[in-house]
């Protein structure tokens, strides 16, 4: 038998086949009608030259399927608090308003054609397969237009006016849609309301939902998670203002976003600071998800009610758009793919308050995924992640112990220190899934991998790594940051491995 070397980092994983479920809706997605997200980003249009499955960009479909899409939100964010279902389904749709239209730069064509309805989107979601998360329009809808359209989308042919109507708008089945977001960021372009305006509108628009299958699961507004308080007010005074009412609410939607919009940093341009900077600041969403969760459980300790992290993303200032009319469009960077691993981690390991989050926004906008300029597509650093926490989906969330020597780090306030490694871990039956980031600019971490008890027999890895902190795929360049296959020695009953810097890693291992 080989000898067990000392390595930096040891790491102990305890599998809990009765552990809970880390759901494959934390993977999920939100696709909005802003800038370039809907229209070219994922909707082209059935005379495209862009290759097209009824519409819908090809390549969207593919590497969206690719990575096991558990869901889409749609269609805000903001949007949805301004649109009317009724404008995206028959012949003859309207052009109307957009909300983000006001952020438009002037010369930019801002009407919203209605092209994409919610035919189209159930369509998309089909074809990858997702399951659909239905932002309903508070602000300026009504609980009966609410009403109408969960009944359009799952009352079965026959029953009601409005089933028939999809019906002669060429779906017969029902879409059967679970998920219902009831408002979208009240506090702000959903209707600028405090907690006791919106607790009050939000019991209107749900006590008289239509009981049609499948049961809903009801997401009310929660806080803007990203505030210096986290917003802590907003839930207490939510739960407050439902105190000896009867609504259901199944899931708190939080928003985080790793807030750079009023600072310096830029997205592709930044120094070792700023890789920390961004890194830490999304970190922080671990100490959002306790504190919101820990005050929800005086109100529900048996915690029936579930967080949804339905926005999360870094936010960059404005000035770096692929183009003007792609509001929001940021190069994201392999700095951006670390922050993806560091958030998945800590979503992992809270999985059991956690019912769905979507990064924000998939294409086109703030987090994506993808880039796309018409025949023009690429994959950005943090799809890749996406593709390497698969393991994770549905799996059992196992523990993880990391024992590792802090990392000093420097800071835009001057020098600091975090932990040296991030990772979560999960196994299916036999195998074990386990994700680790090396956030480091310049060491590698050796790192021996063992189990509580038992051992592990087998193992294989991928890594996604750049020598350069800032690089990205582009156009021109789409494959610069890309996955590759990474080393795992076993040795003994543990697994060894030498982590780059810069570096996240997948590791798939077996234990006997
Ligand atoms: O994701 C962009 C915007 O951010 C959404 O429309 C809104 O909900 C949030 O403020």
């Amino acid at each position: 038998m080989a000898p067990v070397l000392a390595a930096d980092a040891e790491i102990e994983i305890t599998p809990r086949p009765d552990g809970p479920e880390i759901s494959a809706h934390l993977y999920g997605q939100f696709i909005e009608h802003l800038g370039g997200v809907i229209y070219d980003g994922i909707w082209v249009g059935k005379n495209s030259k862009i290759p097209n499955v009824g519409g819908i960009r090809k390549q969207f479909i593919d590497d969206m399927a690719r990575i096991g899409v558990p869901n889409f939100r749609w269609p805000g964010g903001c949007f949805a608090d301004a649109y009317h279902w009724r404008d995206g389904i028959g012949d003859k749709r309207p052009r109307t308003y957009n909300y983000w239209q006001a952020s438009a730069p002037d010369g930019v064509d801002v009407t919203e054609t209605n092209n994409f309805g919610i035919h189209e989107f159930m369509h998309l979601c089909k074809l990858t397969g997702a399951e659909a998360y239905l932002a309903a329009n508070m602000a300026s809808g009504s609980p009966q237009e609410f009403h109408d359209w969960v009944a359009y989308c799952n009352a079965q042919v026959g029953t009601s006016s409005l089933a028939d109507e999809r019906a002669a708008n060429g779906d017969k089945e029902p879409f059967g849609v679970k998920w219902w977001g009831v408002g979208n960021e009240s506090w702000g372009c959903g209707g600028d309301m405090n907690p006791q305006e919106y607790a009050a509108l939000y019991r209107r628009f749900v006590t008289q939902y239509p009981a049609y299958a499948p049961k809903p699961y009801l997401v009310a507004v929660g806080p803007r998670g990203h505030q210096k308080d986290m917003d802590l007010d907003w839930t207490k005074g939510f739960f407050d203002a439902m105190v000896g009412h009867r609504s259901p609410v199944d899931g708190l939607s939080i928003h985080y976003y790793t807030d750079f919009r009023n600072s310096a940093e830029k997205v592709a341009i930044f120094n070792a600071s700023g890789w920390f900077d961004v890194i830490r600041e999304g970190a922080r969403i671990e100490d959002v998800i306790n504190k919101h969760w820990a005050l929800m459980e005086k109100y529900d300790p048996k915690h029936h009610t579930k967080l949804i992290v339905d926005e999360w993303g870094v936010w960059y200032k404005k000035g770096e758009e692929i183009a003007p009319n792609y509001l929001l469009s940021q190069p994201l960077t392999l700095r951006d793919a670390v922050h993806t691993a560091y958030s998945f981690d800590i979503f992992n390991r809270h999985a059991e308050k956690l019912a769905m989050t979507n990064v924000a926004q998939t294409v086109n906008c703030i987090h994506s995924l993808f880039l796309a300029e018409g025949d023009k597509f690429v994959r950005l650093p943090p799809y890749y992640v996406f593709e390497m926490y698969r393991g994770h989906m549905n799996a059992r969330q196992a523990g993880i112990q990391i024992r590792c020597e802090d990392l000093k780090v420097p800071t835009t306030n001057g020098p600091s220190t975090m932990a040296g490694l991030s990772g979560s871990a999960s196994t299916k039956g036999k195998t074990l899934a386990v994700t680790l980031t090396n956030p480091s600019l310049d060491s590698p971490r050796s790192v021996s991998v063992r189990l509580a008890s038992g051992s592990i027999t087998e193992g294989r890895g991928q890594v996604l790594t750049h020598e350069d902190m800032t690089k990205s795929n582009s156009f021109a360049h789409p494959n610069e940051v890309h996955l590759a296959p990474f080393t795992v020695n076993i040795r003994g009953d543990r697994a060894e491995i030498s982590i780059p810097p810069r570096a996240v890693v997948a590791l798939e291992l077996k234990m006997s």
